[in-house]
């Protein structure tokens, strides 16, 4: 276990800027950077952003009430149990904005190989950041459990499925590490890429944030609900947690459009369905394509595949980029051999596996790709 640095260039690197490139290419590109959702915005969630663009005038809900009761309904909690705000960015900067001010000083459980945003979020706010190292590519509940037992830990933070490893925790095992966890430790359960886990692996969010609660579980609608673009996500946690998160919230953080499109995707559960399914078929294609080729790539839960090329990634990713194909790099998780690439449509991931075979110099695999 080490402490993190707080120095104060550790910030989060987004995937590349897809219009750029496309300008600088002077065609269209494959992004597959940033883990969003190839089938793009399901329809309703479209034509409700055409309907609130004619009321942009008009101030949003302050506390998008109609969204957290539609949450609400769906999860079988009460709305005082969400909170809705402005993606799961947003959640992971407000838990460590509440950490700091109720316990300054504290330290903020980050596993090692997991999004960088839970370390960036604990230092622009001056918390110390610990560390956890995984074993292989799995998150050590043991170690963090050990590492929370430290009176000074105020906030823990636990994606599930993991990014970048894509790799997902056993629900009993869950289970029962959140059981164990102090109960003056927040524990943020990070459910961004959740929808695409198959849902035996699944632990009933609200089921937990009833029985723990120190417990609060985020959701984003800028995965599944290919709402990226719109920024909204949501927490839930027993109602007094989430009163106590909500102070962070200004009113009207999430706008108009934002909420009514997000009300409109999660009543479209139909694409929730096709976007799993179409994930789960093209990932394992993906998979096996990259296993062909005889790269290491880690199984994956989630809508994006860790591969080890078994050689520096940054000029094989940047010659990819010439070719208009966006991957992402991991070197702020220390990986310097590996990319994280999201599973697109079925001819990106066809075009990333041949560029990468062409690249590697190695044979594609046609049979692994053929779908
Ligand atoms: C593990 C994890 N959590 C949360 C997020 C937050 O996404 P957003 O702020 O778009 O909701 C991401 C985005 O990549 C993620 O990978």
């Amino acid at each position: 276990m080490t402490t993190d640095t707080q120095t104060p260039t550790l910030r989060y690197i987004p995937g590349g800027d897809a219009d750029a490139l496309s300008r600088r290419l002077g065609r269209a590109v494959i992004k597959l950077a940033s883990n969003e959702n190839p089938l793009g915005p399901p329809l309703g969630a479209q034509a409700a952003i055409h309907d609130a663009a004619g009321r942009a005038q008009i101030y949003p809900e302050p506390t998008s009430e109609s969204l957290r009761a539609a949450l609400a309904e769906r999860h079988g909690l009460t709305p005082e149990e969400v909170l809705v705000c402005a993606g799961g960015t947003d959640a992971i900067q407000i838990a460590a904005m509440l950490t700091a001010v109720e316990r300054p000083g504290a330290a903020v459980i980050a596993p090692h190989r997991s999004f960088l945003a839970y370390r960036v979020a604990a230092n622009q706010v001056g918390l110390r950041a610990v560390d956890v190292p995984l074993i292989g590519e799995r998150l050590d509940l043991g170690a963090m459990l050990a590492a929370a037992q430290d009176p000074a830990v105020g906030l823990l933070y636990l994606a599930n499925p993991n990014n970048p490893t894509g790799t997902s925790i056993d629900p009993k095992m869950l289970t029962r590490f959140l059981a164990r966890v102090p109960e003056r430790v927040l524990v943020v359960l990070d459910e961004a890429y959740i929808e695409f886990l198959a849902p035996e692996r699944r632990v009933d969010a609200a089921a937990l944030v009833r029985r723990h609660a120190n417990v609060v579980v985020l959701r984003t609608f800028s995965k599944v609900y290919g709402l990226a673009a719109l920024r909204i996500g949501y927490v839930l946690g027993a109602a007094a947690t989430i009163a106590r998160l909500g102070r962070f919230v200004m009113p009207f953080r999430v706008s108009a459009a934002a909420q009514k499109a997000a009300r409109a995707a999660l009543e479209d559960e139909l694409f929730v369905i096709r976007s799993h399914v179409h994930n789960r078929r093209q990932r394992t294609i993906l998979t096996r394509g990259l296993m062909a080729m005889g790269l290491e790539a880690t199984a994956s839960d989630a809508n994006f595949v860790l591969v080890d090329l078994g050689r520096p990634a940054a000029p094989i990713a940047a010659a990819l980029e010439g070719r208009g194909i966006m991957v992402r790099t991991l070197e702020p998780y220390g990986m310097t051999t590996a990319l994280r690439i999201s599973v697109g449509l079925a001819d990106e991931n066809r075009a990333v596996l041949d560029a990468l075979a062409e690249l590697l110099g190695v044979a594609a695999g046609d049979d692994a790709v053929a779908s």
